[in-house]
C-alpha cells in the first residue's frame, strides 16, 4: 500500500516538474521570441492575455501539487530515518525548498494581476529566464540527493546497514 502511495506521489512530483518547468522553458525560449518576431502588437497582447488565462491555472495547480507531494516525499524521508543526522542532505533540501518558494513567487507574479507586480510582467523575459535557471538548480540538487542515497551518522541509524550486518555475521 505504502509502495503504491509513495510511487504515486513521486510520479506526481516529477510529473509536475516536467509540465511546469517544461512549459516555462517553452514559453521563454520558443513562444515569446516567435510571437515578438511575427505578431503585430495588438495580436501579441491578445495572445498574451489568452495564454496567461490558461497558463495561470497550470501554475497554481502546479504549486499546490509541488507543496503537497514534496511534503509527502519529505515525510517519508523523516519517517524511515534514511537521512537521520545527515546534515548535508537536510541543508541541500532546505536550499532547494527556499529556491522553490522563490520560483513560486516569481511565477505567481507573472500570471497575476496585482498592479504592484506589473514591473515583473513588463520584464517577463528576464524573470522567466531566472525561473528556468532556478529550476535547473533545483533539479540538480534533487538528482544529486537521489543518486547519493541514504546516509546516516553512526548511532543515528534506525535501519541496520546491510554491509555492516553481513560483516558482523562473518565475525
Ligand atoms: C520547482 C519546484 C520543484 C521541483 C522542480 C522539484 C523537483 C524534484 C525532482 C526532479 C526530484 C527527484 C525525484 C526522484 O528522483 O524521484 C525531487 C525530489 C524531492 N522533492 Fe522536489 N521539486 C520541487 C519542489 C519541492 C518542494 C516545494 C518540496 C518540499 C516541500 C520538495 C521536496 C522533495 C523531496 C523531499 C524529494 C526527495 C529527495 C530524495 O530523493 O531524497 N520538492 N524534486
Amino acid at each position: 500500500m505504502n509502495l503504491i502511495f509513495y510511487t504515486a506521489t513521486r510520479f506526481l512530483h516529477v510529473g509536475t516538474a516536467v509540465v511546469v518547468v517544461g512549459g516555462t522553458f517553452f514559453i521563454r525560449y520558443i513562444l515569446l521570441p516567435a510571437a515578438a518576431k511575427n505578431l503585430p502588437d495588438d495580436a501579441h497582447a491578445r495572445l498574451r492575455t489568452s495564454l496567461m488565462n490558461s497558463w495561470k491555472k497550470i501554475v497554481h495547480a502546479g504549486i499546490a501539487l509541488f507543496l503537497l507531494t514534496g511534503a509527502v516525499n519529505y515525510y517519508r524521508v523523516i519517517a524511515d530515518g534514511s537521512h537521520k543526522g545527515d546534515a548535508l542532505y537536510h541543508a541541500l533540501l532546505g536550499t532547494k525548498i527556499i529556491l522553490a518558494m522563490i520560483i513560486f513567487a516569481i511565477a505567481s507574479a507573472l500570471v497575476g494581476r496585482a498592479p504592484a507586480l506589473e514591473q515583473f510582467r513588463r520584464n517577463s523575459r528576464t524573470w522567466l529566464t531566472v525561473n528556468v535557471l532556478l529550476a535547473a538548480m533545483i533539479i540538480g540538487i534533487s538528482g544529486f540527493l537521489k543518486v547519493r542515497g541514504p546516509r546516516t551518522l553512526p548511532g543515528a541509524a534506525s535501519r541496520p546497514d546491510p554491509a555492516a550486518s553481513a560483516e558482523a555475521e562473518r565475525d
